[in-house]
Parts: C-alpha cells; sequence; structure tokens
C-alpha cells in the first residue's frame, strides 16, 4: 500500500511504524503536520492509499479525511479520548491501558475503531511507556488496522466514548504536605518527558522531571524510611549524582532534571546544572545515584548505564570508562555493555553543552570524553564485548556500540547510525573504523548519509549489528547473558580472543587508532569551531524542541516525484 504518515514531528513511535510498514513491502513517505494546506497538498501530490498520523496534536482537514482513509494512532483503549490519555492513565495509577487506531472524522478520537491493544500499564514515567508500550501495541494495532482496510470487508466499530480534557497543571500539582512518595512519583512520571510538574527549587519555579524512588542506604536503613523522613515535607535534603532528594511526608524521591519556568529561552537540565551552587552546597546523600551499575553472572560481567534520555556528558563519559576499567580488572570472559532499559546512547549530551559558557569548547570535551570510552572498548583484547541494545540507540550512541566485538539488540530496538541530522555534524567514536569491518559491501558512507532510522532486523541484514533478538524488555539482558555464556564456553572461545589480539595489532600497525581519531576531531573542530555555524543552530533548537518549519526532503519522499503517479 501506499501509505503516508502524518505526524507533528519523527518521533520514536513514527520511526518505528516508518521501518515495520517499510520492512513489510510497503510505499512509506512522511508529512509532518505543520499547516492544513500542507497535509492538503501533501495527500494530494502523495495519493496514498491510506494516511497513518501516528503522533498528532490537531485535528486532520476535513478534505483530507473524506477523502482518504485516515487511521488515527491514540495512546489509549477502546473509548478512551482526550489529548493527555497516558499523564491520566498514570496519575490514576490505572493497570492496564491501551491503544486504539481510529478513523479520524470531525470530532477528536471519536471515530469508528479499526484496531485496539491493552497491555498492562508499568511504574514508570510517561516518555518510557510511550517509547516501549505504547511503540509495540500501535504497530501490532496498526498492522491489524491495515489488514482490515485491506481486506475491504472488514466495517469499523463505533464505540461509546469518554473524552478527558487536556491534563493542567492544577492537576499535576504536587501537594507535599499531603501527597506519599508514591503520588508524588506518579506525578512528575505522569509529566516526564513533558511538561514536567511545575513546582518550586531552591525558590525558583521550576518543571520536575526524572523522578525516582530512592533506595534507603545501608546506613539509614535501620532508620525505617530512609533519608528524608525528618525533614519537611518538600524539602530538599540532599544532592544525589547530578539530582536531589526531596523529602516527602513518608520518605523521600530523587529528581533529576528540571527545566527554568521564568528565564525566556529555558530547556530541560540536570538539576546540577541548572543550579550549581545550590546544587554543590548540598550534603552528599548516602543513597548512591544509580546510573552506573556492574555485576557479574560467572565468567560474563554486565555494565549498566542508565543516562537520562540515552545522553552522555563528558562527566557521565568520565564515570563510565573509570566503571569500565574496573570491569576490566574483573577476571570475566566477556563484558557486556548493557545502556540503559530506554537507551542504549544517544551520543553527547546536548543539552548540557548547550547550557555550556561555550558550547564550542564543551563540545569538544564531550566528544574526546566519549572517544575515549570508545577507544578503551576497542583496546580491549583479552575478552569478549558485546554491547546490549535493550533500548534505542542514536548518533554517536550507535558507534559506542559498534566499538564493541558484537551488537546484539532487542526486536523492536531502532539505530540511528548517523550524524548529520545534528547540524551536519561529521561525527567521532571512531566511526571510520569500525564502520567499514562491520558493513561489508562497501557501503559505510551510505549508512552516514540514509538520515533515516534502521530497524533491528534491517541493521543485521546490512551487516550493523551482529544479532536480533526475539525477547521482550523483561527476558531480554536475561538472554544476552545467556548468549554471551554460551559463547565464552564454545571450545573456539580462546582462538578467538587470540584472533581478535591479532587483528587489533595488525590493525593499529596499519592505521594507529590515534590517527583514525585525529582525522575524525579535525572534522568536527570544524563544526565546533568553524564558520558554519549549523551545528550550534541545530542543537540550540533541538534542546528547545522548536517544531520543524517543514519536513525533511529525506522523508517527504512525495516532494521529490514529479508528476501524477499511477497507483
Ligand atoms: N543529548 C541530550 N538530549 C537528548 C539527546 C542528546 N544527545 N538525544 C536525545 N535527547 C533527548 C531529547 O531531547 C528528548 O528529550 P525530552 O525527554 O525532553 O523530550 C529525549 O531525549 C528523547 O528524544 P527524542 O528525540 O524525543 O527521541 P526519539 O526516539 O524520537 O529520537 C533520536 C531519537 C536519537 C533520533 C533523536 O533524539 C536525536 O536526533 N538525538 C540527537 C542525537 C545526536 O545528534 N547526538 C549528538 C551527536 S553524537
Amino acid at each position: 500500500m501506499r501509505i503516508l504518515l502524518l505526524t507533528r514531528s519523527f518521533n520514536s513511535l513514527t520511526q518505528r511504524l516508518f521501518v515495520e510498514l517499510a520492512a513489510r513491502g510497503h510505499e512509506v513517505s512522511v508529512e509532518f503536520d505543520i499547516a492544513d494546506s500542507v497535509t492538503e497538498e501533501a495527500a494530494r501530490l502523495f495519493a496514498p492509499d491510506v494516511i497513518v498520523a501516528p503522533f498528532m496534536k490537531r485535528a486532520i482537514p476535513e478534505i483530507v479525511w473524506r477523502n482518504h482513509v485516515c487511521l488515527v494512532v491514540h495512546p489509549g483503549p477502546m473509548g478512551d479520548r482526550g489529548p493527555s490519555a497516558l499523564d491520566w492513565a498514570i496519575l490514576d495509577g490505572a493497570h492496564e491501558w491501551g491503544v486504539t487506531v481510529l478513523q479520524a472524522e470531525a470530532e477528536m478520537d471519536a471515530g469508528p475503531v479499526w484496531a485496539s491493544v491493552n497491555f498492562p500499564l508499568r511504574a514508570a514515567s510517561k516518555s518510557s511507556l510511550y517509547r516501549n508500550e505504547v511503540t509495540d501495541a500501535a504497530v501490532t494495532a496498526v498492522l491489524v488496522a491495515l489488514e482490515r482496510v485491506q481486506s475491504g470487508t472488514y466495517v469499523p466499530r463505533r464505540v461509546a466514548g469518554r473524552a478527558r480534557p487536556l491534563m493542567q497543571q492544577d492537576a499535576r500539582r504536587i501537594d507535599w504536605a499531603r501527597d506519599d512518595t508514591d503520588t508524588v512519583l506518579r506525578k512528575i512520571r505522569a509529566a516526564d518527558g513533558a511538561p514536567g510538574v511545575r513546582d518550586e527549587l531552591f525558590g525558583e519555579s521550576c518543571y520536575l522531571f526524572d523522578a525516582g524512588e530512592v533506595t534507603p542506604s545501608p546506613a539509614s536503613a535501620g532508620e525505617g524510611r530512609g533519608e528524608g523522613v525528618a525533614a519537611a515535607p518538600g524539602a530538599i535534603v540532599a544532592r544525589s549524582g547530578d539530582g536531589i532528594l526531596r523529602a516527602t511526608r513518608d520518605g523521600a524521591v530523587r529528581i533529576g532534571h528540571c527545566k527554568h519556568v521564568d528565564q525566556d529561552d529555558a530547556f530541560k537540565l540536570p538539576v546540577a546544572l541548572a543550579f550549581p551552587a545550590q546544587h554543590a552546597a548540598l550534603p552528599e546523600s548516602a543513597a548512591k545515584g544509580d546510573d552506573i551499575r556492574y555485576e557479574e553472572h560467572g565468567v560474563v560481567g554486565v555494565l549498566h548505564f542508565s543516562f537520562y534520555n540515552g545522553a552522555m556528558s563528558t562527566a557521565q563519559c568520565e564515570r563510565l570508562l573509570a566503571a569500565y576499567e574496573q570491569a576490566l580488572a574483573r577476571p570475566t570472559r566477556a563484558l557486556v555493555l548493557a545502556g540503559g532499559p530506554d537507551f542504549f546512547s544517544n551520543g553527547i549530551h546536548l543539552n548540557a553543552i548547550e547550557a555550556a559558557a561555550s558550547p564550542a569548547d564543551e563540545s569538544m570535551r564531550n566528544i574526546e570524553a566519549i572517544d575515549d570510552v570508545c577507544r578503551a572498548i576497542i583496546e580491549a583484547t583479552d575478552r569478549l564485548t558485546v554491547a546490549a541494545l535493550q533500548g534505542n540507540a542514536g548518533a554517536g550512541g550507535c558507534f559506542l556500540a559498534f566499538a564493541c566485538d558484537e551488537v546484539w539488540a532487542r526486536c523492536g530496538v531502532l539505530l540511528n547510525p548517523h550524524y548529520k541530522n545534528m547540524g551536519n555534524l561529521y561525527g567521532s567514536e571512531y566511526w571510520t573504523y569500525t564502520l567499514p569491518r562491520r558493513v561489508k559491501h562497501g557501503a559505510p558512507r551510505a549508512v552516514m548519509e540514509h538520515r533515516l532510522p534502521v530497524g533491528a532486523s534491517q541493521a543485521q541484514s546490512i551487516g550493523l549489528i551482529d544479532a536480533v533478538i526475539d525477547a521482550d524488555r523483561a527476558s531480554f539482558m536475561e538472554a544476552v547473558i545467556a548468549r554471551a555464556q554460551s559463547l565464552t564456553n564454545d571450545a573456539s572461545f580462546a582462538s578467538r580472543i587470540a584472533a581478535k589480539r591479532e587483528r587489533r595489532a595488525r590493525d593499529e600497525a596499519d592505521k594507529p587508532l590515534a590517527r583514525y581519531r585525529e582525522e575524525e576531531l579535525e572534522r568536527m573542530r570544524r563544526n565546533f569551531y568553524g564558520f558554519d555555524p549549523s551545528y550550534h543552530y541545530a542543537r540550540a533548537h533541538f534542546v528547545r524542541k522548536v517544531p520543524h518549519a517543514w519536513t525533511p526532503r529525506h522523508l517527504a519522499v512525495h516532494r521529490e516525484l514529479s508528476g501524477p503517479r499511477s497507483k
């Protein structure tokens, strides 16, 4: 079928649908929902069989839904209506939620239903649920709906609905004196990644994000409910990593990120960067932040690094390198780099860079720091290194994974193995060394120029990754560990490691890693300090979520088509 994806942005759900539909042989094009006239023009140019709208904030123009079957993906179960579906579900503590594909009509979310899929609602942030359960359910529901449309006989069902309003800050507000820890967590999670919960930090109005439970430290565990209990509810009692601990009426929560309300141009930052002096003056919490965690399963070590949004600042890269070196000191045969449950990595931390006194200097420091991690991985010749992608990877985060000997991804994971969307960045992370080793058929350039997401199976078929593991979130890491154990137990393991060591030595003699790095960084210096400010503009827009003014040409295939097309 010819399918037009009409969407507010090319977000993770839209990317996943794009990849899944293209893999099934559909002809897919994308148009951003910018203005009615643009949508109408796209429908005219592409003449789609179906329009799928995965992520919309406005109604589809009447002339379009009257002339085309328009399938809207609503992140709520059958009968649920309104623009804050997941927010209400999390706030209300629902146990089950769903995704419904319905036909666009005049009233939003009220059209007949083509398909609906339910799932258990995990205690997690809105964005984590959206990237995982909602996306998986949406793919299933859209595929069922398309089959039904194609059958020509299916009659979509009208169902009675319950419309819920846009959630306002009034409903999100935390009443620190009354709300228990669980309620505070639900309120912040229901608003994360956007719009956050409006509150105060250090006397200034802020939106709060990235709330976590506080596991009592061994020292405070004996006191019952842990740190913060003695403090007034709402009080900031300590710092924990880049975040803070705030007392609740029955414990404490950790808050990692915030955004100033009253500063023009504000964007989301770790609390330590938004309030450096106040954060530094706080006592260090006994309950350690656990964004980096190491565990061992026999001869297999697993290093988890779960950074908010997969963004890796200079300091985070440095901490990761230290943890990685400690892990290498252990007598294991394989080391698995597991990233985080939602993202493997998205490369250098663009928000931290934007907040720096000199974004160019901070970009350079950050890229050097992530390069140091990559080099340490490439140079580990005494054991097998594996990147286990539980979640998506983008830009430098992909190339961090490619530094490992093997890359295994959970099915459904997306990779964006290119830098160009960020103002034509050249990229580093030793990609000029690792990519040609993976992409066998002489097309590493094509991968970089492509600018499109690649699904796990497609990534495997072009040699970007080595395996796709068909497991759900809960069982993926177990499957990874079992696979790594069986590789290390294989009779050929010792010779495999010996061959790896020899190959590294040969490669180093041919062209030292230092030279690859210097050549990449020479190009990056031009991106950071040169005459062309594209990267700085792109980054400034990205962190402030400036909406696109047009759909990029590589997505809007229909705009490249000339003349009338026959179906
Ligand atoms: N630095 C800081 N924040 C980042 C980030 C990065 N490198 N990559 C992603 N994020 C943030 C986004 O701003 C967004 O924040 P929010 O929670 O406040 O909304 C969140 O992570 C999720 O990103 P989003 O773009 O909504 O996710 P997606 O799955 O739709 O798209 C990418 C994934 C990787 C395509 C996209 O995030 C991207 O292009 N990131 C930049 C990658 C990059 O250029 N890195 C620098 C070069 S190494």
